[in-house]
């Protein structure tokens, strides 16, 4: 036989398989009772769901436009990217943003403060519970934010430590506890008390003080945060699916290998404010260091109510001159999370319909915090969608004393976005367990992307508050901002 026949008799069988396979799959399609599509259209139903899994990767990369995308859209990601990788930050001909699509405008100065003295730029250092007996003197008020070894894979932790680390910024543990890897990574450390309080637990999920004096000891963990709600998912527990909880999580988390990880809705021994701050109490005792909560705000009076009674157990405590028992029930900072903040894994109506924005909860809490003489005793800390120059220097001017970021640290580390971090299939290796993914993700090398972008991100902010007329970003305030009318794009044009 010439190759030209074997050629023929090839193609010629493929073709009878393929024919083959159609009648099988069109056989089987018609026979099955489980979707009537496939029933009334057999074979031919089948590139609807070929279209809709594959359907994501062409919007995203050929026809979103810039500006477009959830949660971040390709302007975004790209200036994080840019920072990350230390690019040049500046764009050409014009803004792509619509002029009505941004609520507020910066208010700079006729005079902008001269950035040619090349003085230290840096914001003035944050002092952090200055009444405990470790106090924390933190020199950089952008940190990053809770996530958890289990969400985020151990190189992944890893990358972020060694970065914040270099920069001398913050890397928060999450409520997964503390791993090796955040260890190996050698950064200041805020370890999260969550619901589940994985590390310093009763068997009853509420809190062991021998457990935590112990891990109170290790001097790389600098604060305690707990964590009443998070913005994704207000009044849910943490979710870590089975798949992703491997031997290294489990006795991080002290629970059995390959069963999900659920954490209750809200602390055992919490339900009402004056658990709530019973709480605080007995985590700053215990643990000496600097204590703080983390929330995403749904009702005001509910928290104007926790503020309210805890203003007046330090009133009653100060009174009696127990001066220390009243800084013990005070947490030193609240970290206040919105409503579209992200996570490894939560339900839909939560993440869609759950829980305030920054927008409107950061400004009610200023102002609970200054009506209860508070404000100058708690830090306020925000997060959310903060990831950009913009949307930082928004916080601070709306009165953030430090900003936590989760995100844009991801993206720093080359996350793409493909929203998989519930699969442990995550392509990029930051939100996966699976060594064919986290092999790609070398520490050494993004670590130093974590660094630059937290470093870039704190240049763009100076330029911001240079303009504004003031020597440091967290000199910005409200008399920066100008909210925007809304200006329709037809009369522009
Ligand atoms: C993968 C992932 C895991 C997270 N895990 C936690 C967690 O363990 N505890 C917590 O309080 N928040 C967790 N968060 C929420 C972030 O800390 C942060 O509050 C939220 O994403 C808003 O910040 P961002 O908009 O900068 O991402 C997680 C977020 C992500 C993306």
């Amino acid at each position: 036989m010439n190759t030209a026949d074997l050629f023929i008799n090839i193609a010629g069988s493929l073709v009878l398989l393929f024919i083959a396979l159609g009648c099988y799959v069109y056989y089987k399609d018609k026979k099955q009772v489980r979707h009537t599509l496939l029933r009334n259209f057999p074979l031919l139903a089948h590139g609807r769901w070929l279209m809709e899994s594959v359907g994501h990767f062409f919007r995203y990369y050929m026809v979103a436009d810039d500006r477009q995308e959830y949660p971040f859209n390709r302007a975004d990601r790209t200036t994080v990217y840019k920072m990350a990788k230390n690019n040049n930050m500046t764009e050409a001909f014009g803004s792509t943003q619509k002029p009505d699509e941004l609520s507020f405008s910066f208010i700079h100065s006729l005079y902008p403060f001269n950035d040619e003295k090349g003085e230290d730029y840096a914001p003035s250092v944050l002092v952090y519970g200055a009444t405990t007996e470790n106090p924390y003197y933190a020199k950089s008020r952008i940190n990053i934010s809770a996530m958890s070894h289990g969400a985020l894979s151990n190189n992944a932790v890893l990358a972020l430590g060694k970065g914040a680390k270099m920069g001398g910024f913050l890397q928060n543990t999450g409520e997964g506890g503390l791993s090796q890897s955040h260890i190996d990574g050698g950064a200041d450390l805020i370890y999260q008390i969550g619901t589940a309080k994985y590390g310093c637990a009763n068997p009853d999920t509420s809190l062991n003080t021998d457990k935590l004096e112990v891990l109170a000891q290790n001097p790389q963990i600098k604060m305690f945060e707990i964590k009443m709600s998070q913005g994704a998912k207000p009044g849910k527990g943490g979710i870590l699916p089975a798949v992703k909880v491997t031997e290294d999580i489990a006795k991080a988390r002290d629970i059995p290998v390959g069963q999900a990880s659920i954490s209750p809705n809200g602390h055992v021994e919490v339900h009402d404010d004056a658990t709530m701050i019973e709480l605080i109490y007995k985590v700053k005792k215990h643990s000496k260091k600097p204590t703080g909560i983390k929330l995403c705000l749904g009702s005001e009076e509910q928290f104007e109510s926790l503020i309210q009674t805890l203003a007046q157990k330090r009133f009653e405590l100060i009174e009696s001159g127990q001066l220390v028992d009243a800084e013990l029930y005070t947490p030193d900072y609240i970290v206040v999370d919105s409503s579209d903040g992200g996570t490894g894994a939560a339900p839909a109506a939560h993440m869609d319909a759950m829980g305030m924005h920054i927008r409107t909860s950061m400004p009610f809490v200023k102002a609970t915090l200054i009506k209860y003489n508070l404000r100058k005793r708690i830090h306020l800390i925000v997060s959310g969608k903060l990831m950009t120059p913009v949307w930082a220097a928004w916080a601070f001017a709306n009165g953030a004393d430090a900003i936590n970021i989760a995100r844009g640290f991801l993206f720093s580390l080359g996350c793409i976005q493909a929203r998989k971090c519930n699969k442990n299939t995550c392509p990029t290796g930051i939100t996966t367990h699976n060594p064919r993914y986290t092999k790609g993700l070398v520490p050494e090398e993004k670590s130093v992307r974590v660094y630059s972008y937290h470093k870039n991100l704190e240049h763009e902010l100076t330029n911001i508050a240079h303009s504004c007329g003031v020597r440091t970003y967290d000199l910005l305030t409200e008399k920066h901002i100008r909210k925007n009318e809304l200006i329709s794009v037809k009369c522009v044009n």
